[in-house]
């Protein structure tokens, strides 16, 4: 003998058959077992399919970054606004990133530093989509201008600071654009490294400094 819980409408597939029934043993009989079954499946393949997707996505992403020139290691938030304290970027320029990541330095620029305009070069799909993701969401696409590119593709004649937080190697392949293209009086920021200045790059060290655990460097094109 069986007790019938609300039959469940005709349109739905199997609904002849399709409704719960609990015998008076207490047994559950779910005539619907094999529909939830499949569509738990269905949203677990799916999920699982975004998910691995999602992680190669990322994974691919830091191999991009660390072949190209430096991994996606941000700069901790707690940390850029006294960094930018140091780089003196307040004077209204044109602030460029270098190595954008997902932009917090840019955002800081513009946000706390009134600089005129924020340029961000990043190579890598995860970081660069990101960063796109918070500028739009803090409506602050008007000032800064990302670019999905290499940094060596980048144009700094426009540039009055230009900020790096990359190895060593990475900087010193971009001292001929910094020879080429720097305004003079235009001034760079580097994070954690000195330039390598073998190459006479008619650089002035204006000064050095540390901020949490980021040795810095601030120079000035002569
Ligand atoms: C250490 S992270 C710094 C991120 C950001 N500037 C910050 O301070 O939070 C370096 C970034 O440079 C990017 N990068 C490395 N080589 C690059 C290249 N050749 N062109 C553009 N971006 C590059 C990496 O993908 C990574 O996001």
């Amino acid at each position: 003998m069986g007790l019938f819980f609300r039959p469940l409408p005709e349109w739905l597939p199997g609904s002849s058959s399709s409704s719960l029934q609990i015998t008076t043993s207490g047994e559950c009989r779910l005539f619907d077992v094999e529909i939830i079954r499949i569509l738990f499946l269905f949203f677990f393949v799916v999920f699982e399919i975004a998910f691995l997707s999602f992680a190669v996505f990322v994974l691919a992403s830091g191999f991009i970054s660390q072949a190209k020139g430096a991994p996606y290691v941000p700069l901790p938030k707690k940390s850029i606004k006294n960094i930018l304290k140091f780089a003196e970027i307040e004077n209204g320029g044109d602030f460029y990133d270098l190595g954008s990541g997902d932009g917090r330095v840019l955002i800081e620029a513009v946000k706390n530093f009134r600089v005129k305009r924020a340029v961000g070069y990043e190579i890598s799909p995860w970081p660069y989509w990101k960063s796109r993701f918070l500028i739009r969401y803090q409506n602050l696409k008007e000032k800064i201008d990302i670019f999905k590119e290499d940094f060596q593709n980048s144009d700094l004649r426009e540039a009055d600071s230009v900020f790096l937080y990359l190895y060593p190697e990475a900087v010193k392949k971009l001292i001929p654009k910094f020879k080429e293209e720097l305004a003079f009086g235009s001034r760079i920021i580097s994070a954690s490294f000195p330039i390598d200045e073998s190459g006479k790059l008619d650089l002035k060290l204006i000064k050095t400094g540390k901020i949490d655990r980021f040795n810095l460097f601030l120079y000035e094109k002569i």
